[in-house]
């Protein structure tokens, strides 16, 4: 016993200490709930105890949440809704104890956690805290009572915020929302818990008015204390996850569901329900496929395959402050990396420097940070056309033009200032890492970091080895992407690396099918319909035509067996180019579309015969799948897991399909096998399933 947790008492109060061994974090599997519930019962049989403060010996916070282990490994309904149960019935024993409870909350408190903390009875946080609910990211919703309790204790509309997009709160928030009945500093956080505990052993009734009085007022009165506000108010949600989830997403509309009917009865006839409905979510394919992709981004945290040291990044520098390069230089600075920003001019630098300023200040305000914090990332860029001022920087990236020759230049004129030991790192999207090798001094310290546009919200990063590229370098850029926030998968330099190869080979598609007469907007909501963020033609817009028209060539070229469509080509000949210009395929008012570029279409050719089906949709994800089967056989990338990373945080492939090739496998390899086959007759030779598909039932588990 005493493995995970420890306690003392010393004049009747209680310390109890979560500390589970040999972890960073507290996660609260069976073990750890076991030992919960005996302390419970230990401190109830104790009559010397008058009060209990509970508080974690980790440093990174109090409880990062459940076993997602355990979570994934559910199989039928009725262990799930047993695991819910088990939960329930723990931290409703603390819940019951007949002294107070407090709990002193720093970093994060996270789903699990926060339903502990619900059931205590009052609750503290250091204002750096970080607490959320964010089950609905795993596809399903808290099942240890936090749906239950979390309503009862704050505003419903609140409640609803944080269970349905899993939002998280720093202690301030939780203090304005009356989820933490005071919040310190963190140095502070144990003298002011155990000051807490006395004031209401002796008195509770002042914290809970100030409670009660945070959740008063004319809209809650308004919105919440009559049904009809109520109805109102679960309406109004419902109707906005229908229109951010598309539907796709059954874990919220069903927490919602539940949080409204618990409401309605008493407090076990909520948890009861709760739990039972938990038991079922647990088995939707939504949820099994998001805690994959949860697992897809703890793998891509441990750099698989990398067995060298990376090298610390003390300082960096990037070179080009155009689109890409100022928003590498804004997440250094942004992570604590002072970096040094080079261009050719001035106003170049002074316009990218500008830029970043107000980035930094919008994030800051979003953040409720002071004016102090967007200062501080500025004060870390150096902007600089003066190529000496480099010299000192462990990381360079450069993201200047796409031309070789412009590569090589910087390439030739930057190595000589550099120390020996640093890295250097190419943003090419297609150009080959290799050939630019071949005027490198120092091969070996060279690699390339494809960032996504806009660098600073795209999560992926492709880390590409080039042929002499050092082990040590991948794994300098591999921890530098990761340092960044970002998700890095390592790709092999191939013509569009992973990403940009397997997307432009649907979009190309995509391309040839409007050709044939199918309506190109139509094509695009059924895309919509399946998930996608965007449409292809939309995504065109996006990319930009003339852009996506030279990957296009570049691609097509590149491997002979794809069937270029001359779509691209002629619509990067005109004006209309998307969205930059204001009008591609779709017309724009800002971010938004207004309707169809008709004259585009026109010039194009493009007449929509007839609406798209779901077998024009499948042709171009079925050439993705071969195009991602291809990529294995050929070593791009080491695993299906790359891929569905990749997929899903370069392009926004729908994570509750779980990604590209967990998709393929739901779908079965054998039967998209003969789906291939029938489409490379009616298509050609690009549909011939690679031999990679042909050897295996699934992409994941076998062989
Ligand atoms: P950009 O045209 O916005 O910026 C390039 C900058 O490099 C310009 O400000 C130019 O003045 C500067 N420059 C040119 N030669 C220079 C030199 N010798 N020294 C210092 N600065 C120099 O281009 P963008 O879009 O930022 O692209 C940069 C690189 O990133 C390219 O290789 C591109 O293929 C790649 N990339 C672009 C993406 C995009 O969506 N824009 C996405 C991923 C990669």
């Amino acid at each position: 016993m005493a493995n995970f947790i420890t306690h003392t008492l010393a004049d009747g109060i209680a310390q109890v200490r979560l500390d589970a061994p040999d972890s960073r974090v507290n996660i609260l599997n069976a073990d750890f709930l076991r030992e919960l519930e005996q302390t419970a019962e230990m401190l109830a049989a104790d009559n010397e105890v008058r009060g209990v403060v509970v508080s974690s010996a980790k440093e990174a916070g109090f409880i990062a949440g459940a076993d997602i282990g355990q979570i994934a490994a559910v199989a039928d309904a009725a262990e799930g809704e047993r695991l819910a149960r088990e939960g329930q019935r723990i931290f409703e024993r603390w819940a019951q104890l007949p002294f107070p409870v407090v709990a002193a909350v720093h970093g994060h408190c996270m789903g699990g956690g926060t339903e502990f903390i619900l059931a205590c009875h009052y609750r503290i946080a250091a204002e750096q805290a970080s607490i959320a609910l964010p089950e609905v990211k795993l596809g399903l919703f808290p099942g240890f009572g936090g749906t239950q309790r979390l309503p009862r204790l704050i505003s419903l509309e609140k409640s609803l915020d944080l269970i349905l997009t899993g939002r998280s709160l720093s202690g301030i928030q939780a203090l304005n929302l009356g989820l933490a009945d005071e919040c310190v500093t963190a140095a502070g956080l144990a003298e002011a818990a155990l000051a807490l505990l006395r004031r209401v052993i002796v008195d509770p009734k002042p914290v809970l008015k100030k409670r009660r009085d945070k959740n008063s007022g004319w809209r809650i009165w308004l919105l919440e204390k009559n049904p009809l506000g109520r109805a109102f108010l679960f309406h109004q949600a419902r109707k906005k996850l229908q229109a951010r989830t598309g539907g796709h997403y059954p874990a919220p509309l069903k927490a919602l569901e539940v949080i409204r009917q618990g409401l309605e009865r008493d407090l076990p006839a909520g948890l009861d329900l709760e739990a039972r409905e938990l038991g079922r979510i647990l088995l939707t394919p939504a949820c099994k496929n998001l805690v994959h992709v949860y697992h897809l981004n703890q793998r891509a945290k441990k750099a698989p395959g990398l067995d060298a040291q990376p090298l610390p990044v003390r300082r960096a520098a990037v070179i080009g402050g155009g689109v890409m390069g100022r928003g590498i230089a804004g997440l250094l600075a942004a992570q604590g990396v002072p970096v040094v920003l080079r261009d050719l001019k001035e106003d170049i630098i002074s316009a990218a420097l500008d830029d970043l300023r107000g980035r930094f200040e919008r994030q800051a305000r979003k953040k409720q940070q002071g004016s102090d914090a967007a200062a501080e990332k500025l004060a870390r860029i150096q902007g600089t056309t003066r190529l000496e001022d480099l010299a000192d920087a462990d990381l360079v990236i450069e993201a200047v033009l796409e031309k070789m020759p412009v590569k090589q230049a910087v390439l030739a004129e930057v190595e000589p200032l550099l120390a020996d030991t640093a890295v250097l790192a190419t943003n090419t999207s297609a150009l080959s890492v290799s050939e630019l090798q071949h005027s490198a001094q120092r091969p070996g310290n060279l690699g390339g970091l494809h960032f996504f546009n806009p660098a600073e919200k795209m999560p992926l990063v492709e880390v590409i080895r080039g042929a002499a590229t050092s082990e040590q370098t991948l794994a300098t850029l591999f921890s530098a992407a990761l340092k960044l926030g970002k998700t890095p998968i390592v790709v092999a330099d191939r013509p569009g690396f992973l990403v940009n190869r397997l997307l432009m080979a649907y979009l190309n598609e995509a391309c040839l099918i409007a050709q044939g007469g199918v309506d190109w907007l139509n094509l695009d909501v059924r895309a919509t319909g399946f998930g996608l963020p965007m449409g292809p033609f939309r995504l065109m817009d996006e990319v930009g035509l003339d852009i996506a028209a030279e990957v296009g060539t570049t691609l097509c070229a590149a491997f002979d067996y794809l069937e270029k469509s001359s779509l691209l080509h002629q619509a990067a000949a005109q004006p209309d180019l998307g969205r930059k210009t204001g009008r591609g395929f779709y017309r724009y008012q800002g971010e938004r579309t207004i309707g169809r570029n008709q004259a585009l279409a026109q010039l194009l050719g493009l007449h929509g015969t007839r609406g798209a089906t779901r077998a024009d949709l499948r042709r171009m994800l079925l050439l993705m799948i071969n195009e991602a089967a291809r990529c294995l056989e050929e070593g791009v990338v080491a695993a299906p897991e790359d891929v569905d990373t990749g997929m899903i945080f370069g392009t926004g492939f729908p994570p509750f399909l779980g990604g590209t090739c967990r998709w393929a496998d739901s779908q079965g390899l054998p039967s998209l096998v003969r789906e291939l086959e029938k489409l490379a007759a009616a298509h050609g030779r690009r549909f011939a399933p690679a031999a990679w598909l042909r050897d295996r039932e699934r992409f994941y588990g076998e062989g």
